[in-house]
């Protein structure tokens, strides 16, 4: 077991394509942490300087208490399980999965031990005399788990695991994978695009965009409080509505007025005062569709609330979702069972004061 230490790591690929800008990163002994972020962040890349297969261009890594940046695959105790399976078509199963450890000259004895228990674990030993064209998607993909788990590896990395599977296949791999990390204790990191899956495995969320790292912490503190507009608008489904405004001091009052001039709202003192001490005066309010009341009647009492139009409503089932018109934008809203509502109706949309985020238009950074 090993914790992993990315200290300011570069991957600049031969073109110039920064794919990872000054990465800082440390992922404890035994914990289960997974990188989320859009297609081409540089989340591959990062597994694969972290395995060997990839120079880092910058920085160094260290795995245990080894600065590993000049070690090869085979010297890092590192294993990586790839999305697509990558399996031998001749081999059995078993044979599959003994391979790395029969190429080390690991004693006959201990491989059958090894393949038996990681067979187990996986729930595939009912498969071990089959070959891979007669396996289907989510058995192979246990195979490919299997194989890199029998290897015993200290850190063991996984990029988009889930991917091939279907949704009910998906669900349920996703918590086999976390028992098998509380099994076993092993450092893991697990790559995704899907947050969804990032939410539902890990104890900690690294968020990464355009080869930086945003954010990282418990899904909760990333959802609650997210340091910039990118994770604000990435973590969350359906995600968070964002409104454009110009601050302005009325009176003693903080007053946001919308850059369509559709809206203006008084800010509360505890809001306002994050407004007071910044130097920019171009904001943008940041609001989930959960955290807004719609309502047929204004609300009054100092709320922050605007008026809006119905665009569309859907009823679904347990939830409504409605599409509202505030000027130029759309903001969306998640409205209890019970409420109905009609395009083109008017609307008045509260936004919950403690759920309102705020964060400057230029840099994107969180007031
Ligand atoms: N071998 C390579 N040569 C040049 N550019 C690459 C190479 N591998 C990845 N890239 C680029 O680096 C960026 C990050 O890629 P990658 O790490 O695969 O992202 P992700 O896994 O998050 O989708 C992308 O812009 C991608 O096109
Ligand atoms: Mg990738």
């Amino acid at each position: 077991m090993a914790e992993v230490r990315l200290e300011h790591v570069y991957k600049t690929y031969r073109g110039g394509v920064e794919a990872v800008i000054d990465l800082n990163l440390t992922i404890s002994d035994g914990e289960f942490l997974t990188l989320l972020g859009p297609s081409g962040c540089g989340k591959t890349s990062t597994l694969r300087m972290i395995v060997g297969l990839e120079d880092i261009t910058k920085g160094q890594i260290v795995i245990g208490n080894r600065v590993v940046n000049k070690l090869g695959p085979n010297e890092r105790n590192v294993a990586l399980a790839f999305e697509t399976y990558a399996l031998y078509p001749p081999l059995r199963v078993y044979d599959n999965i003994a391979f790395c450890l029969r190429a080390r000259g690991v004693p006959h004895g201990d491989i059958d031990r090894r393949v038996r228990e990681v067979a187990a674990m996986l729930d595939i030993t009912d498969i071990l005399a089959r070959k891979p064209a007669e396996l289907g998607g989510g058995q192979k993909q246990r195979v490919s788990l299997a194989r890199a788990l029998v290897r015993e590896p200290d850190v063991f990395l996984m990029d988009e695991p889930l991917s091939h599977l279907d949704a009910a296949q998906r669900a349920h791999m996703r918590s086999e994978l976390k028992r098998l990390h509380a099994r076993t204790g092993r450092t893991t990191v697990l790559v995704t695009h899907d947050q969804l899956e990032a939410v539902a495995m890990a104890e900690r969320i690294a968020v990464m965009d355009l080869g930086v790292l945003q954010q990282v912490g418990a899904f909760d503190d990333i959802f609650n409080n997210p340091v910039n507009k990118f994770v604000a608008g990435f973590i969350g489904e359906p995600p968070m509505n964002f409104l454009p405004c110009t601050a302005a001091s009325q009176g003693g009052d903080v007053v946001l007025r919308a850059t369509d001039g559709s809206f203006s709202v008084k800010l509360p003192p505890e809001l306002a005062h994050k407004v007071n001490g910044h130097s920019s005066d171009q904001i943008e309010i940041g609001i989930r569709p959960i955290n807004i009341l719609a309502a047929h009647q204004p609300n009054g009492n100092g709320a922050v609330e605007v008026e809006a139009r119905v665009f569309t409503f859907e009823a679904l089932g347990e939830e409504g979702q409605l599409a509202a018109t505030v000027g130029d934008q759309q903001v969306l809203v998640v409205t209890p069972a019970t409420e109905r509502f009609e395009r083109g109706d008017k609307v008045w949309l509260e936004m919950q004061t403690k759920r309102l985020h705020l964060f400057d238009a230029k840099t994107g950074l969180a007031l």
